[in-house]
Parts: C-alpha cells; structure tokens; sequence
C-alpha cells in the first residue's frame, strides 16, 4: 500500500506506529520499500555516513537533489522524505520555498523536513502554502551543532522543555504533518508527543513517540565514527562486508575467483586458429 502524508495523519489517530529509515541510493531504498517501512527520509546525514564529512553542515542542494533522485527510484510504496541542507532556508523565506520546490521538481521527493521550532515556522508556513507537505524537527538538531557546542541531549531545563513542547504546538499550527523528536529524555518526548496532533517520529527520544527512525548504517553496523546511546545494532553488516571483501582479495590472490563458474567459453576451434 503507498505510504502518504495522509497514512501518517491517520496512524497517529490509530494508534498505529510509524516506521521510517534513512536511504541515500537506489538500492537500499529498493530493499527497504520491499519491507514494511512507511517512509525513508533522504536525511542530510549523507553528509557523514555517505560523504565522510564531521557534521552535516557541508552538504549541498546539490547533494541532496542528486541522492533524492536516486532513492525516489526505488521507492514505490514508501513516503519519501528529503532533507533541506544547511543554509538552504535558514536566510528567508523565498529560499526556503525555492530550496523546498527544488527537493520536489528535481528529486522527485513527496515531503521535505526542515530543522528548527518556533524560529522557522514562518518558512514552514510559507512551504505548506506552496503545498509541499512538510515535517518539522527538533531537539538535537543536528543543524545546530556548533551553536550547541556539540550533539548534546535536548530539553532537559524547565525553559528548554517548555520551549520544545511550545516549539511542537507551533509546528503543527504552521502546518507541519509530522515532526521528528531528536535526541531529547523519553518523559518529555512524550509530553510533546500527547500535546500535539500530528505524529511524532523519535530518534533518540524513546518509546513514546508515533513513531521512530534510524540511520540504517548505524543499525546494521555500517558506520562506526559516532556510536550514540540511542542506537541499536540489528545487524552487523559492515562485520559481514569486510568478510567478503577480505574473501574476495584472498581469492584473487590465489587464482580461486574467476573459477569456471563465473567465466565464458569459447569453441578451441577459434582459439586454435588465434594462437597458429
Ligand atoms: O539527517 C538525518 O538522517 C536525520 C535523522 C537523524 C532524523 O535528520
């Protein structure tokens, strides 16, 4: 069945968890639309577990319409998320909806997500206008890491929880059909996630949340520069990769692979023929 915007607005009134992964590529965005997974985000954590940078701050419209584009063709049934990069709607309004246009005309994306609270709402009503549906983010927003000084756990004042829950009210009002909840306690999470009416994806927020998301490299072991709390392993495929990849040299080596099975044939005829 096709994931929509709408799906996530109804699970919620469901009861019905959510459940979404990262992709970046045409592949692994095939694999998981084959499961039973409603959305990927095409998070701008490529800029790390793809591209090798520290943070997510580097990443380009470029990068982001280039991978989009690639996991949109692999995606028939799953909502396809795609993230707005640093700097990209931070500066106005008129970026915002141009950068957000672009994640629709040139990726093909369904939804875009935006980091930020009340600061952003006027880019997150401004988006919704142009009917692009639109996921807010909050709590360790990975966006503010140098204004955090760190990927530091969020909300856990008496102000900045309160900002967070007002943060969250004002998303929804601006028009938002879902909000990600990064890196803030579980209590809280769910607070946020019973004042508001639209879905609430966790990463690092708990069991309370509509939903949850994962970077799939960090939960099949792909990816090892940040090994954060809130990550669980389900696999061990990078373990799995370098087994292979190691078999595979080893092989090579010793003249095991190509063997006959993975080789063509030619009539001796011709060879004899070549070689007289
Ligand atoms: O970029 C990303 O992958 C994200 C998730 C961590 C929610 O924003």
């Amino acid at each position: 069945m096709k994931n929509t915007t709408e799906t996530f607005r109804n699970a919620k009134t469901k009861q019905e968890k959510l459940v979404m992964l990262t992709a970046y590529d045409y592949s692994t965005a095939k694999i998981i639309d084959s499961c039973d997974i409603n959305g990927i985000l095409v998070g701008d954590s490529l800029g790390m577990v793809c591209l090798g940078y520290e943070n997510t701050l580097s990443v380009t419209m470029e990068d982001m319409i280039h991978h989009t584009k690639a996991v949109v063709r692999g995606a028939k049934n799953t909502l396809v998320v795609a993230d707005l990069p640093f700097m990209s709607y931070q500066t106005s309004i008129y970026d915002a909806v141009f950068n957000a246009g672009r994640l629709i005309k040139e990726g093909h994306a369904t939804a875009i997500k935006l980091e930020g609270g009340a600061l952003v709402c006027d880019r997150i009503k401004a988006i919704v206008d142009a009917q692009i549906p639109v996921m807010g983010h909050i709590g360790l927003t990975p966006q503010s890491v140098n204004a955090f000084g760190g990927f530091k756990i969020q909300g856990k004042s008496i102000d900045k929880a309160k900002q967070l829950i007002e943060d969250a009210k004002k998303i929804e009002e601006a028009g938002a059909f879902a909000i990600t909840l990064e890196g803030i306690p579980e209590k809280l999470a769910k607070l946020i996630t019973e004042s508001i009416n639209i879905p609430t994806i966790g990463i690092g927020a708990g069991k309370y949340c509509d939903g949850q998301i994962l970077v799939y490299q960090d939960m099949l072991g792909m990816f090892d520069d940040l090994a954060p709390k809130f990550v669980k392993k389900y696999g061990d495929i990078g373990k799995n990769m370098r087994e292979a990849f190691n078999s595979y040299a080893k092989e090579v080596r010793s003249s095991a692979f190509p063997d006959e099975a993975h080789s063509f044939k030619i009539d001796q005829n011709i060879i004899d023929e070549l070689i007289k």
